[in-house]
């Protein structure tokens, strides 16, 4: 249990703990993509429950790459101030805050993005298919939204290339079919990460903390393997990458997609280990598990055996903000989440997510 209350650091951000808040889409930005009240209120509530390290919901980089109504921009200058309140709220309530940075790809809604989806290549599934000049300007729009995250005073950024967004899309061979230097093997699959990873190192600076969320496998078949996913972070190491979150699956992938259902026991828990295991064997950064921890003995577990180095959580976090502060008193039930995903109902009908068995049962 100590192990999951010791310091670590990320580049030169210092953690309390290992426990970190994975992004979460809340459905609680206002329609031009700034945090409402209500969002920065959320944030502050985590950051005073103890949760080490807090990463925002995804923020979109691009306009063509907006995955959502109600969804965090980052896209253009003015997202800065709206984004500062939301950074000073968690600093003065004492937690760190991380800005995820993403591209939609193919899973863009073009309703409300006004745009066209952006495809790897030509899958049969529609979309326009990335030119060099579209990487060109992916490549600045990743580098100019860390700069602005920066500039809002968040203390990391995390790039989102999970779950089958657009660049989890590149990395996949079932979307990847592109027949020039970013298709083909992972070495070439995974280019594209270099490439964004430099032009967003050269946009923050040295010093500032670049995490990235990978899939440790897409979990379908034809997808994206393990050993692919380690090789993958290994190149994304050397970019400059300062940790990686691993989780795994498809948004498209029912069963079996990142926010799996029915944890209901200790050995469903934990349920992308083996992938975190295979990618921090290749790794000297810290390693980051999410998917399914619901108790701090299992949590406990995966740092003693070396399989990560900390512990990300969404679903426990909607129902209880206050869970580490819970364990670290030493009330060590398991978080009071039951897995059903009916939090994202709310945050669909624009209600905003929060955990509706809880309301069910009277328990908020
Ligand atoms: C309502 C909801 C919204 C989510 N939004 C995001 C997101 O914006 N970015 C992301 O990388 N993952 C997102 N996820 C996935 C979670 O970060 C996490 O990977 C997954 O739910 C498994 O962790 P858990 O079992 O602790 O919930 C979301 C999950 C939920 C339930």
């Amino acid at each position: 249990m100590e192990r999951l209350f010791a310091k670590i650091s990320i580049n030169t951000l210092n953690l309390e703990n290992r426990f970190v808040r994975s992004a979460t889409w809340e459905g609680l930005a206002t329609a031009e993509g700034a945090p409402t009240p209500r969002l920065v209120e959320m944030m502050g509530d985590l950051a005073a429950g103890g949760v080490g390290l807090i990463i925002t919901s995804h923020s979109f980089v691009h306009p063509a790459g907006r995955a959502t109504p109600r969804q965090l921009a980052v896209d253009r200058d003015e997202c800065v101030p709206p984004l500062r309140e939301m950074t000073q709220e968690v600093h003065r309530r004492g937690g760190k805050i991380a800005c995820q940075l993403a591209h939609a790809g193919r899973f863009a809604d073009t309703g409300t993005s006004g745009h066209p989806p952006w495809s790897v290549s030509d899958d049969g599934g529609g979309g326009r298919v990335m030119t060099h000049e579209d990487l060109d300007i992916l490549c600045r729009s990743f580098a100019a939204a860390a700069a602005r995250a920066k500039e809002a005073r968040f203390d990391a950024v995390q790039i989102h290339s999970a779950h089958g967004y657009l660049l989890s899309q590149f990395l996949s061979p079932l979307f990847n079919r592109r027949k020039d230097e970013y298709g083909g093997g992972i070495e070439n699959r995974a280019r594209i990460h270099q490439e964004i990873i430099a032009a967003v190192r050269s946009a923050v600076g040295e010093d500032f903390p670049i995490l990235v969320k990978i899939n440790g496998g897409d979990h379908i078949e034809g997808g994206l393997t393990m050993e692919e996913a380690a090789a993958a972070a290994r190149m994304m190491e050397e970019a400059g990458v300062d940790a990686v979150e691993v989780s795994g699956g498809l948004i498209t992938g029912g069963r079996l997609s990142p926010s799996r259902t029915r944890i209901d026991s200790p050995e469903k828990e934990a349920y992308f280990r083996k992938e975190a295991k295979a990618i921090k064997e290749v790794l000297r950064i810290p390693v980051i598990l999410v998917g399914g921890i619901r108790s701090p003995l299992v949590a406990a577990d995966v740092l003693a055996s070396g399989e990560a180095d900390l512990i990300s959580m969404s679903r426990p976090f909607i129902r209880e903000p206050r869970l580490v502060e819970r364990w670290r008193k030493g009330d060590a039930t398991p978080a009071r989440c039951v897995s059903d995903n009916l939090c994202f109902r709310p945050a669909l009908e624009g209600k905003g997510v929060f955990c509706v068995t809880a309301l069910r049962e009277g328990s908020v």
